[in-house]
């Protein structure tokens, strides 16, 4: 008897991004995120595009994407409730709490989270942690106050490293930068995000307490399992 060749995590995320579906009710406006995950996500929206009245989304890249299947996409300041808002995760903790922002686009991604009533977080197995802060902790930050902000980490024990692409700082979405944080472990999320975000030139840190997951689909080598917080 042949042992089955265990799913690649490509193929777990595949396989969240599908059963993201089920939480989407016929004519909803739906939150969509960031991400490889969220890509997944919206391929198998392409099968009930009918389905979606329209979506909000968290960047530029996955409007694109859901433009493309022909789902409408609607500024944030156009709705006043979603019902559900899909997206995936860095890290996921026992709690539901998340590190969130790997893809930049965290501060989007909190402002449609925090639009929805639920949020559903897709995620394979490598994104489960019992303490938030082996990845680093993505930090949207206004430019002339990185320098103070990355001192205020290394008081708290951390190293703060401004994200670079093609050897300049990255801008994200917003047109601010990006910080990344190693050397944390938040073992009281919703007190450190409160915290953070007192900082003066902290435009979004990364941590998702006060907008944690309802739901987490987590793609095991055992299937999807469903974890409720
Ligand atoms: C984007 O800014 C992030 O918050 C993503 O949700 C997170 O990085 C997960 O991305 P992957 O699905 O690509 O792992």
């Amino acid at each position: 008897m042949t042992t089955p060749t265990p799913l690649t995590q490509d193929e777990l995320k595949t396989l969240v991004g599908q059963a993201a579906l089920q939480y989407i009710t016929p004519g909803d406006i739906i939150g969509v995120g960031t991400g490889s995950t969220v890509n997944k996500f919206i391929d198998a929206l392409a099968s009930i595009k009918d389905q979606i009245r329209a979506a909000v989304s968290s960047s530029v890249a996955s409007t694109e994407r859901l433009q493309a299947i022909g789902i409408p996409v609607l500024d944030a300041n156009e709705v006043e409730s979603l019902a559900v808002y899909v997206d995936g995760a860095d890290e996921i903790d026992g709690h539901g709490h998340m590190i969130k922002g790997g893809g930049a686009a965290l501060t989007r991604e909190k402002i449609v989270a925090s639009l929805a009533q639920r949020f559903i977080c897709i995620a394979d197995e490598s994104k489960r942690v019992e303490v938030l802060g082996q990845f680093p902790l993505p930090v949207e930050v206004i430019p002339m106050a990185a320098k103070q902000i990355a001192r205020r980490f290394a008081a708290l024990g951390g190293q703060a490293v401004l994200r670079c692409k093609s050897g300049q700082p990255l801008v994200t979405d917003n047109g601010q930068h990006i910080l990344d944080v190693t050397g944390l472990a938040i073992a009281d999320p919703l007190t450190f995000e409160s915290e953070v975000n007192q900082w003066p030139g902290v435009v979004t840190v990364g941590v998702f307490a006060h907008q944690k997951a309802s739901v987490c689909l987590l793609g095991t080598t055992q299937g999807v399992q469903t974890l409720v917080y």
